[in-house]
Parts: C-alpha cells; structure tokens; sequence
C-alpha cells in the first residue's frame, strides 16, 4: 500500500466474498493508501491474513473513507451504506439492497461500465448468475438483438453463504459414512446427492423464487431492455463453487453459432471451451478459481430458427461477485470519478 491513494473499508471482510476482494484489491495492486476491514461485532479484534484487525460499523469508524466495497448481507447494506454515502465515500455493494433502486447503477465491468458515472453515493454489484451470462450476452446483444431468453440454473451452494458449504460438506459425510444427517438448516431440503427447485425463497403468494426474479429485473436493467421476455427456473446443486448455467437465447436477427463463438471468443473477460467431441466444455470445477465467464456448448437450438443454446459457468465468488466490485473500483479510479480526500484530522 502507497502512503499516497484512496482510504478503502471492506465491509463484511470476514466473509467469502470479503475476503476475496481483500486478496484482490492487493493482487491487482488497487491504489490504496489504507485498508479497514469490518465486520459483524462477533469478528471485532480478529487477525486477518495479512494483518489487518476487523473493526465494528460506528458513525465514528466509518468516517474519512474514499471508498467502500460492502458484502455482508442486505440488511447491513440497507442501514450502513447511506451511511457511509452521506460521509463522501462511494459505496459498491454486492448484497440485493440497492440494486433495483432507480437512483443506484447496476454494473457490470464488461456490459454497461458507463452506467457508473450516474452514480448518487451507491453502486450495486449485480447477482452473481445475472452477472456471468450478461457477460456472455453482450456481445450477442450487440450482433444480434435478443428477444427472449430461457435460462436454468445449476447453482453452487458457496453462492448461499459459508454456513451453506459447511452443510453440504457434512451431509455428503454422513451419508458416505451410512450416518444419518442433520434436519437441513441452510435449505428446506437435503442438498447432498439432491437438486432443489428452489434457489432463493418464495414470497408469499409469489410462484417465482428471489433468485429467479432477480436474474429476470437484473438482466433487462443491465442490458437496458425492461420489457426483455426471460424465463428463469434456478435450482441449486451440490456443487460446492461455480454457477452453471444453460441458456437459450432468441435473436432478433439470424446468428450462427458459428459467429456467435467468433464473437464470445472476442469478448473481454469470456473464454470459450467449446469441442464436445472432445469432452470439452466448461465446468464448475474449472471455473472455480478463475475470474473468466466460459461458455460452450454453442450450438443452434433446433426447436427455433433463430435461437442458440449456450453452456455458460463462472466463479460466483470471483466474476460473480469480487472480482466484478474491484473491476467497477479500478474503473472509478481510471475514469477520473474516486477521489482520495485523505484521512480526517483527528481532532
Ligand atoms: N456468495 C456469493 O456467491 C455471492 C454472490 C454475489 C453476492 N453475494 C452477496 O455478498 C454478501 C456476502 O456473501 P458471502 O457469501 O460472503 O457471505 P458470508 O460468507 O456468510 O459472509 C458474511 C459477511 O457479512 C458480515 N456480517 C454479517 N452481519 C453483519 C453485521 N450486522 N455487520 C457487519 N458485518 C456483518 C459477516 O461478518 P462475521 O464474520 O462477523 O459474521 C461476514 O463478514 C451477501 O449480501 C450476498 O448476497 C454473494
């Protein structure tokens, strides 16, 4: 870290997708004079690798920041993200908080990177299965037009959270061991060995999980079409990182998959695998670790003239969620719109 950059707090620091953006702002060598890490009250005074010491959210610990990376949970962001907004910092946030708020850019670094500049204070860092496929359809977008898309998930349990990890690592255990398992805490069912129709939760009354809702009002913010016709069903899979994703994608004008895997090839941040003869296409297990989108399986859906299929997987802890929030920091700090102002006097 320089004496001279911006005084950076990562909030929720503690937890998978904090401590990834830590690593990352050092890795990527992000400006940075100075880096506070917070976190719940359980986590106050825990050494960090490297150092660092978890602080508590308090209207004095939060003062004098240029900038905040937030991914401790809707509820934090809701009541410390204005907070931190109101004192001059630019809040980027990966929890659900802000996201459809109109006044709140939703960005992802490849897609919209523009959308950052109307920012008021606060900047949402998309869902993590929104965020790896409007990576991929950008450049088909910008081809072709889409007019609709059908999308299913097969989603990793890292995505819900550590305690979710925890709970399939010791049920798959206990099963492999002819051990009974614990009642489910994390999900409504066993996920080991099982695939649940229910990623996210239901609102009372409503047919579609969170999840399912958020990929759909996501994407048409992103790519800028509110009226886009998706279709979502969002299963979660006893994988333990890396989201896969099986999409169809309706053009508006004739695409073939042989330029469409010209165009992916291209596209910043996706790499395409994509030789079945081969057994080669992406996986969860490959992706997991990398900060690239990948997809394949290209092919021409032969149920619509104008419609592909696409195999798209990605790291929902990386490009899905960490990675994304330092990309749309260096992009802040590239384009002239984070300013270090130095940290308050004490008086
Ligand atoms: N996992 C993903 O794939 C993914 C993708 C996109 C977005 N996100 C979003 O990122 C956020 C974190 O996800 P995660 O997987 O990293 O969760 P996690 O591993 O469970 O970590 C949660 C973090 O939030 C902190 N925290 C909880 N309550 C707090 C409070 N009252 N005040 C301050 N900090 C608090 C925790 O601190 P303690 O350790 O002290 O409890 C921990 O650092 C969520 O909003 C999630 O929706 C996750």
């Amino acid at each position: 870290m320089s004496s001279e950059g911006y005084r950076v707090a990562v909030v929720g620091a503690t937890g998978q997708v904090g401590t990834l953006m830590l690593s990352l702002l050092r890795e990527r060598g992000f400006p940075a004079s100075e880096i506070v890490a917070f976190a719940s009250e359980r986590s106050v005074g825990r050494e960090l690798p490297g150092g660092l010491l978890v602080r508590g959210l308090s209207e004095e610990s939060i003062q004098g920041f240029d900038l905040a990376l937030f991914s401790a949970g809707g509820a934090t962001s809701g009541e410390w993200a204005p907070r931190f907004a109101a004192t001059g910092a630019i809040v980027i946030d990966n929890s659900s908080r802000w996201r459809m708020n109109e006044d709140v850019p939703l960005v992802v670094s490849e897609v919209n990177p523009d959308a950052l500049a109307a920012h008021h204070g606060i900047i949402a860092n998309p869902n993590c299965s929104t965020m790896q496929m409007v990576v991929a359809l950008k450049p088909l977008l910008e081809e072709a037009g889409i007019e609709r898309l059908v999308i299913s998930t097969y989603q990793a349990v890292s995505g819900t959270g550590r305690a979710a990890v925890d709970e399939l690592l010791d049920q798959s255990h206990a099963l492999l061991h002819e051990r009974a398992i614990e009642p489910p805490g994390t999900y409504a069912h066993q996920i080991a060995f099982n695939a649940l129709p229910h990623a996210g939760s239901f609102a009372p009354g409503e047919d579609h999980t969170d999840e399912e809702l958020k990929l759909i009002n996501e994407t048409r913010k992103i790519l800028g079409d509110p009226s886009l016709r998706i279709s979502a069903t969002c299963v979660r899979v006893p994988v333990l990182n890396g989201h896969s994703e099986a999409v169809n994608v309706q053009t508006r004008r004739d695409l073939s998959p042989e330029r469409a895997r010209e165009l992916l090839a291209a596209a910043p941040g996706v790499t395409v695998l994509d030789d079945p003869a081969a057994a080669l296409y992406p996986l969860a297990i490959h992706a997991s670790g990398s900060d690239e989108v990948f997809v394949g399986r290209i092919r021409r859906d032969p149920g619509h003239e104008r419609a592909l299929d696409l195999w798209i997987v990605a790291d929902n802890l990386r490009k899905g969620a960490a990675t994304n929030a330092v990309q749309l920091a260096e992009l802040l700090h590239e384009r002239g719109l984070l300013q270090a102002r130095g940290a308050p006097s004490v008086a």
